[in-house]
């Protein structure tokens, strides 16, 4: 399974990238807006900390514009993912991205009928949003179960990332459902990394080895 941190803080894009084994980088207008630096230089510099792929969604609103943005944004990164937005023009602009041989995602997939579209049009990648599903009542897990169904019943090799992920249980779900790939935010991350009794456990380890070394002085 992938795993990507979504963010565009470069502290928290340091610090996941530190630890080595991090598929890259998700981010989106939001999430690029937050930094207030221009984007195209905050994503050269995303890339320059990030060995694996950096993902950047497109903005324009015509497919002719988005063709445009994503080459230009492409050519920026070593391995891009390059998101578009669900619309017709994203259709049209997604097909041609990945004629170039670069990797795409449609975003914001909210339906089984806009999953098919975006897996027939040749997205690498969809992003199905758990927690803005929930958010309206219905089950973003009922979801990326459905469209996993139909890929294979289809036998489309479109990946399922599971965006949108609002804590450590919409990681286990959807760990459990066998998604391709997951993005969260950094705070989510590093909740999944921690646990009340891990931290009681460690402290009471390190008092008890500080006894005994003060004792003898060697291990
Ligand atoms: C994914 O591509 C999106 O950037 C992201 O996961 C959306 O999450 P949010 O609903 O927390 O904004």
């Amino acid at each position: 399974m992938e795993l990507y941190l979504d963010t565009g803080n470069l502290e928290h894009i340091r610090s996941g990238m530190e630890l080595g084994f991090l598929d890259g980088i998700t981010t989106n207008p939001s999430i690029l807006a937050k930094e207030k630096k221009a984007p195209m230089e905050l994503l050269k510099e995303i890339d320059r900390i990030v060995p694996g792929k950096v993902w950047y969604q497109v903005t324009g609103r015509t497919a002719a514009d988005m063709i445009r943005e994503a080459r230009e944004a492409a050519s920026l990164c070593k391995r891009p993912v390059i998101k578009f937005p669900m619309s017709m023009d994203s259709l049209q602009a997604l097909h041609a991205i990945s004629k170039d041989g670069i990797e795409t995602n449609m975003t914001l997939v909210y339906t089984p009928g806009q999953a098919v579209l975006a897996a027939k049009a040749g997205a690498v990648y969809i992003s199905p949003y758990l927690g803005r599903i929930d958010d309206v009542g219905a089950s973003g897990l009922a979801f990326v179960r459905e469209v996993r169904e139909m890929y294979r019943t289809l036998g489309f090799e479109t990946k399922i990332i599971a965006a949108s992920i609002r804590g450590t249980q919409h990681v286990v779900d959807a760990a459990k459902l066998g998604v391709d790939a997951m993005t969260m935010s950094y705070e989510v991350f590093r909740d999944l990394a921690v646990h009340p009794l891990t931290e009681k456990g460690s402290r009471q380890f390190a008092d008890d080895w500080e006894a005994l070394l003060g004792e003898s002085g060697t291990i």
